[in-house]
């Protein structure tokens, strides 16, 4: 794989930023609305302040305030042109959108309930150094969600599902947001991504506890669920 570094990313996410909300319907056939809409689902009730983090064209954030409206709802992300979709989103929510990194994060120690992030952690290049962010801008016993993809294990699936992502995915992704990198990166950005118990031991050893996962549509993606100490 080409080295990505967090400057290549955000170059991508600027670049596909105008086709990415409809690419997104497309490439999983309208599921990540309902795979955010269960992520939301967990958030409970009476949390302040809920941040998104690379929350890119908000959807995540647009569906967190379905369920915990009387939350601060704050954004961060390191793409602009993602953001400037956002923000036309979630402006009438009062959602904060900030132009921020998850490797620095702009934010206070101990100030946040909920960190959520979709689609994301994959992205952050040291998933280490993001999960460290997440617990230190966590209060006591504040919670993050993650939504991300996975690889069924059922072998028959996982077969369909790489040559999906290998071959039918990268096509339309170039055709359709005219960048060829962005949608190949994307699919092996996925399959190097260490999932189910291997992330859930990562979040263990940053310091994590009460954690556990929920696989989504045969384990193409996946929820995981933590409480910082
Ligand atoms: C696949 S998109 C997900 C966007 C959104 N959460 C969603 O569910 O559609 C990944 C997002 O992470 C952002 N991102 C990547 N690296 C980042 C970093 N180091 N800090 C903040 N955001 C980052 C990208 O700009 C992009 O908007």
């Amino acid at each position: 794989m080409r080295f990505f570094n967090t400057y290549l990313v955000t170059k991508i996410f600027d670049k596909i930023a105008f086709r990415y909300d409809v690419l997104n319907r497309i490439l999983s056939f309208g599921q990540d609305l309902a795979w955010r809409n269960t992520l939301s689902k967990k958030l409970g009730k009476n949390n302040k302040v809920i941040v998104d983090i690379g929350t890119g064209t908000a959807d995540q954030i647009v569906l967190n305030h379905k369920y915990c409206k009387n939350s601060l709802l704050i954004g961060v992300d390191r793409s602009r042109n993602m953001l400037s979709i956002g923000k036309k989103k979630t402006n009438k929510l009062g959602a904060n959108l900030i132009n921020g990194d998850a490797l620095r994060l702009p934010l206070k120690n101990k100030s946040v309930d909920i960190v959520t992030i979709s689609f994301g952690i994959r992205n952050f290049i040291d998933i280490d150094k993001a999960l460290l962010e997440v617990s230190r801008v966590l209060k006591q016993n504040g919670k993050v969600i993650i939504l991300e993809f996975s690889i069924p294990e059922n072998s028959f699936i996982k077969n369909i599902y790489l040559f999906y992502l290998r071959n039918i995915v990268p096509f339309i992704g170039s055709i359709i947001s005219r960048n060829k990198d962005a949608y190949e990166y994307l699919n092996k950005s996925i399959e190097k991504f260490p999932y189910g118990k291997e992330f859930c031991k990562i979040m263990k050893d940053i310091g994590f506890k009460k954690i556990n996962f929920e696989k989504l549509s045969f384990g193409v993606a996946m929820i995981y669920e933590g409480e910082k100490n």
